[in-house]
């Protein structure tokens, strides 16, 4: 299915893309392949994962089940993943097998890894928080003397949503947690006092060229991303200083594809990286109803071998806000008033169970200003909720 179209070699029209993962963002990457006639299998260990109502095929399988990847690898013209705590193995699998894979096996190895990640974003002269890797018990104590509390321990894989990061504020302590979470890699992070967090979403195609978003600025709550505001609200040589960062780590990871650089902002207006995603990302989802090309078409664009699109904003400024599960139920109320107002984009994943703090859906207010949007959002967030589900159909 590969067309030469003279530099390059794209995907033609109803060529197959692979998903490992098919969560919200293979969903949406889903919804923009089929807007561009492209078809989608994906493999994901749940039955109902969000992506099977929007792709073709699918294959219910472990990430780490090489012979179930590589039936993927098979069946598809180019292959991709949705998120980074997948097996690296597996994505080697494919490359060694000679399918096309986007971003790399080498990309994923360093970014899901913490301390890879962070070595690696030093190595090219880009600060990040100050950090000692966790092997054995001895380092805590070398971590206590060089980099100090109050700290964070972070799994080194598999966290995501704060997920697998405790704070310390004292060796004793450390040593706890260490121990419970049976001795296993970690890193020690020192706690940052940021005046903002930001992130940058950027796309760097199979020639090598790079488009970066404007940079946005992060709310979260209880470690999870709860709202993007676009543009951050900081001056040109900040945003600037981000970009270049962004493009830095595009040019020395050598990535293909989207990928996403979260970063704290200090008071001094120094930027330290805290994490990359080797893929679309949370902080990216106002691209779609606010940009010319959304992150998912970049990321299908990059990955298919296509010229990259325009990140440019068709409003002034945008807010997006993360809809999260409850404890009340799993019907989501609140649809009509929410859209009484024309400036919001509503998205919902169609995930069955609405567990607390699960990511649901999300909505994106458009605006002139920043202020109207994030007042829209407020009163939005006030028009939604989860409600027990009916049991029996009313007559
Ligand atoms: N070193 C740090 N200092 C201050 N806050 C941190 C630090 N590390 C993480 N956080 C907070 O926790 C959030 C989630 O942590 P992060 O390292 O991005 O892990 P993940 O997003 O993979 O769960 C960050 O966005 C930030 O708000
Ligand atoms: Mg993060």
């Amino acid at each position: 299915m590969l067309a030469v179209d003279r530099k390059r070699q794209s995907l033609e029209v109803g060529g197959k893309i692979g998903i490992l993962g098919g969560g919200q963002l293979g969903r949406m990457l889903a919804l923009a392949a089929r807007q561009m006639g492209y078809r989608i299998f994906f493999l994901d260990p749940s039955p109902d994962a969000p992506c099977s109502s929007v792709a073709d095929k699918k294959i219910v399988a472990n990430y780490n089940d090489i012979p179930a990847v590589l039936k993927l690898g098979s069946k598809c013209d180019v292959v991709t993943y949705e998120f980074e705590n997948i097996d690296v193995q597996a994505v080697i699998a494919l490359e060694e097998a000679g399918y096309q894979v986007y971003p790399s096996s080498n990309v994923l190895k360093t970014t899901q890894h913490r301390i890879l990640e962070k070595e690696f974003v030093c190595s090219i002269g880009i600060k990040t928080a100050p950090f000692y890797p966790i092997y054995t018990a001895i380092d805590l104590e070398k971590a206590a003397h060089q980099v100090g509390f109050p700290a964070l321990l972070k799994t080194v894989y598999g966290g995501y949503d704060g997920k697998g990061q405790v704070k310390i504020i004292n060796l004793e302590q450390a040593q706890q947690v260490f121990h419970s979470l049976n001795n296993r890699t970690l890193i020690w992070e020192k706690i940052i006092n940021f005046t903002k967090e930001l992130a940058i979403i950027c796309v760097r195609d199979q020639l090598g060229q790079t488009v970066t978003y404007p940079v946005t600025e992060n709310v979260h709550v209880d470690n999870i991303l709860d709202t993007t505001i676009v543009p951050a609200r900081i001056s040109s040589k900040v945003a600037s200083q981000a970009t270049e960062i962004a493009k830095k780590i595009a040019l020395h990871l050598n990535i293909v594809g989207v990928f996403c650089v979260e970063m704290f902002l200090l008071e001094n207006d120094e930027i330290l990286v805290n994490e990359i995603a080797p893929r679309p990302h949370n902080s990216g989802h106002y691209t779609i109803d606010a940009c010319m090309s959304s992150q998912f078409e970049q990321q299908l664009r990059a990955i298919c071998g296509l010229p990259l699109g325009s990140p440019k904003m068709l409003t002034n400024s945008a807010v997006m806000v993360n809809i999260l599960g409850d404890h009340k139920g799993d019907r989501f109320f609140g649809t009509t008033e929410i859209l009484a107002n024309p400036n919001v984009c509503l998205h919902l994943y169609g995930k069955k169970k609405a567990k607390p703090k699960r990511k649901m859906g999300h909505f994106t207010v458009l605006s002139d200003d920043i202020k109207t949007a994030l007042d829209i959002a407020e009163e939005t967030r006030k028009k939604l909720s989860w409600l027990e589900t009916k049991t029996k159909r009313s007559k």
